[in-house]
């Protein structure tokens, strides 16, 4: 039985897909005594996804992670994994044995301010949730992704949504028509921590708490489905904290506005993954087609967006 009161049939293995997201916009508030930073971001999801196939393992054995895909070798294999956190946070509420195997198929850029590892830890989520048949309302999974890191939240939520707090605190937004995106993902990530502090660093003083109000023009360009709006409304904070790390990136972002046309052209998130705009699918590849023949980016994806968030698959 379940909290729900429905008897469910714990499965053998179960396999959930979470989204990579996009932040449309970030803007960063001042450091607090918690270490945090108050954010206001409109968050996108995008169809760059991880796969988490949860088994159930023979009782003792723990949680064991196993990873294929672009950047496996860079993803660790034990308790630092978010799905590892994932599974052990949610046996832990819920007093069960966290006996797992997690395997994660990545599609998303690691450490590239594409929330791959919180995609894995929402999917991981969902997936043992389902494997352990424990049928936690949507509201309780939410909570333990906010424990789990800032991002977790809103790939459990998916579609476009504005994120307050940490960025864990999501009300969904009103978005029309779908969106083509180039991106280009560098072969050595950025810590978010280490962008964060370069942020402070950049901004001695402090920044002004910020406000949705300062969204608006975003939101109207969302609401209408109005791509050369969005690009145009494009915002991200961090960008000159990126820069500042790995100023290779003006490049990137230079080839895909002046040479490239994109409607917009920002460092995804806390980087070095830089997101464009294309006015069309077709634009899109262009896009990051231009970056790897130039030598700019380690690799080029091209993605629709916005998509659903974590769901299982079977
Ligand atoms: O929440 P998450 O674990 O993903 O955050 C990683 C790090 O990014 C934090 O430890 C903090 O240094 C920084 N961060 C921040 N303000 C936020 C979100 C993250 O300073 N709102």
């Amino acid at each position: 039985m379940n909290r729900t009161g429905l008897s469910l049939v714990a499965a053998a293995a179960v396999r959930v897909r979470a989204p990579g997201k996009v932040n449309l916009s970030l803007r960063v508030g001042p450091l607090q005594p918690d270490g945090y930073h108050p954010l206001v971001s409109v968050f996108q999801a995008v169809n760059l996804v991880e796969d988490v196939t949860a088994t159930a393992a023979p009782p003792g054995q723990g949680i064991t992670i196993s990873v294929e895909g672009p950047g496996a070798l860079a993803t660790p294999q034990d308790h630092t994994n978010l799905a590892w956190q994932a599974a052990h946070l949610l046996a832990a509420r819920v007093g069960t044995r966290a006996d797992v195997r997690l395997h994660l198929r990545k599609g998303v850029p690691v450490a590239g301010g594409m929330a791959g590892g919180s995609a894995d830890a929402a999917a991981a989520l969902l997936a043992c949730d389902a494997l352990w048949g424990l049928g936690l309302p949507r509201t309780e999974l939410l909570e333990l992704a906010a424990e789990l890191g800032s991002d977790v939240p809103f790939c459990l939520l998916g579609g476009t949504a504005v994120g307050t707090g940490r960025g864990h605190l999501l009300s969904p937004v009103m978005a029309k028509g779908e969106y083509h995106w180039a991106f280009g993902a560098s072969d050595h990530g950025l810590s978010t921590p280490a962008v964060f502090r370069e942020f402070d660093r950049l901004h001695p003083g402090g920044r002004p708490q910020p406000t949705i109000d300062t969204e608006s023009d975003l939101l109207a360009a969302l609401r209408a489905g109005d791509a050369a709006a969005l690009g145009a409304s494009l915002h991200n904070d961090l960008q000159p904290a990126a820069l500042a790390l790995r100023p290779e990136l003006a490049d990137v972002i230079a080839a895909a506005l002046e040479d490239g046309g994109a409607l917009g052209a920002i460092v995804s998130g806390s980087g070095p993954t830089i997101a464009a705009l294309a006015s069309s699918a077709a634009h899109a590849r262009d896009l990051a087609h231009r970056w790897t023949e130039e030598g700019l980016v380690a690799k080029g994806w091209t993605t629709p967006s916005p998509c659903g968030g974590a769901r299982l698959m079977g």
